[in-house]
């Protein structure tokens, strides 16, 4: 009953603009009106990580909810986290509309956004309401005409201090100009400085450690990746996010879309982001944890990115296709995938492909 429901409310909401619908489908969680359809609770799916205990490890990716109007709805959907934002300082529009694209017959999404967003207050007022205990992180980024961007990073961990469980410092949209630029060695190296100084400050005026975790993007060299591995490792980062949406266009079928400037998302960018998921985890080794996005869509794609060395999973532009019910899905399928290969925690398979995935070029 809740399939046919689903299925004929993704029907409705294909007829809107993606814009349009996803406004649409955020007033459905703010009013109740979409069913929650999370799984029980599997204690082999419970994660430790970065001192943080999720109640299972596929959560939901920014760019959904960025300006905190949901994540409690969005938690009782099945996640085992949520992530707000990206949020900046100051409230943005973004690029004009319209700057978000379906590519169907791909499964997959064009985005130009831009971090529109309402900015860090209108987020905080929201997250204060919040249950505290939440898993609830909290993506922060810089604004577009900012002529301090790295300051922009820090003032998003003084902001959010109190109530983010984690954070997530964003330096690889496309869609902000320069921001890429961040992965640099040099630059990534003064970012992380000043935002784990920021952090270590909070950290002793609230007797709390909020971890800190870097997304990054796809489309990365392997120098790219070795310097980002290093930084990484020098300033002790509690974890990397791998990866964000990515600039190529390879093998997709819509090619009238494709030609839509921003960053793709969904099944295409399964194969790619899980190779780099791997050839970091390669680099930095087993301890430090990662979190895998791109084109998850299924239990089966899940359990993939944790093989290929996640400790996490996060996924969006598939429950476009899949409707609300997936993230319940992909946790009861894990659970099966339990019982089959007789394991006593979800974690026992991670890593158990690294080496296959780190072999394939991205
Ligand atoms: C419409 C849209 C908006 C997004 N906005 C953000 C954002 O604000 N911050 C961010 O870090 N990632 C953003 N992302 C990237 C996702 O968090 C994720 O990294 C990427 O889409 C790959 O996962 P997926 O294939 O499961 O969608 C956005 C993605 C989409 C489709």
């Amino acid at each position: 009953m809740i399939d046919v429901f689903q299925s004929l409310a993704r029907r409705g909401l294909f007829l809107l603009d993606p814009e349009a619908a996803h406004g649409v489908s955020i007033k459905g969680l703010k009013t109740g009106l979409v069913p929650a359809c999370a799984a029980p609770a599997d204690p082999r799916l419970v994660q430790t990580v970065a001192g943080l205990s999720f109640a299972n490890p596929i959560g939901l990716a920014a760019g959904y909810d960025k300006n905190a109007e949901v994540p409690e709805a969005l938690l009782r959907l099945g996640f085992g986290f949520t992530e707000i934002g990206t949020v900046t300082p100051k409230p943005q529009a973004g690029n004009d509309k319209p700057r978000i694209f379906r590519l169907v017959e791909d499964e997959a999404v064009i985005n130009r956004l831009g971090f529109n967003n309402e900015g860090h207050q209108a987020a905080l007022q929201r997250l204060k309401t919040c249950d505290r205990k939440a898993m609830i992180g909290v993506n922060i980024g810089a604004n577009k005409d900012s002529a301090d961007r790295i300051a922009d990073y820090v003032t998003g961990i003084r902001t959010f201090y109190g109530v983010a469980r984690y954070f997530t410092a964003n330096i690889s949209s496309p869609n902000t100009p320069g921001l890429r630029d961040l992965q640099a060695r040099e630059s990534l190296s003064a970012l992380l400085s000043a935002v784990l100084a920021a952090r270590d400050e909070e950290a002793k005026k609230a007797a709390i450690r909020v971890p800190v975790f870097l997304k990054i993007a796809p489309d990365l060299t392997e120098e790219g990746m070795d310097d980002i591995a290093a930084v990484a490792l020098e300033h002790s980062l509690e974890g990397l996010i791998v990866s964000n949406t990515t600039l190529s266009r390879d093998g997709l079928k819509d090619q009238q879309q494709a030609k839509e400037s921003g960053g793709l998302s969904g099944k295409p960018l399964f194969e790619k982001s899980t190779i780099v998921l791997a050839k970091m985890r390669k680099r930095v080794g087993p301890d430090l944890p990662i979190i895998g996005v791109g084109g998850v869509s299924s239990a089966e794609t899940a359990a993939e990115k944790i093989r290929a060395g996640a400790n996490l999973v996060q996924l969006y532009s598939c429950m476009v296709y899949e409707g609300p019910s997936l993230p319940g899905k992909i946790v009861r399928g894990l659970s099966a995938l339990c019982d089959r290969e007789k394991l006593n925690s979800i974690s026992d398979i991670r890593g158990s492909r690294t080496d296959y995935w780190a072999g394939k070029n991205a």
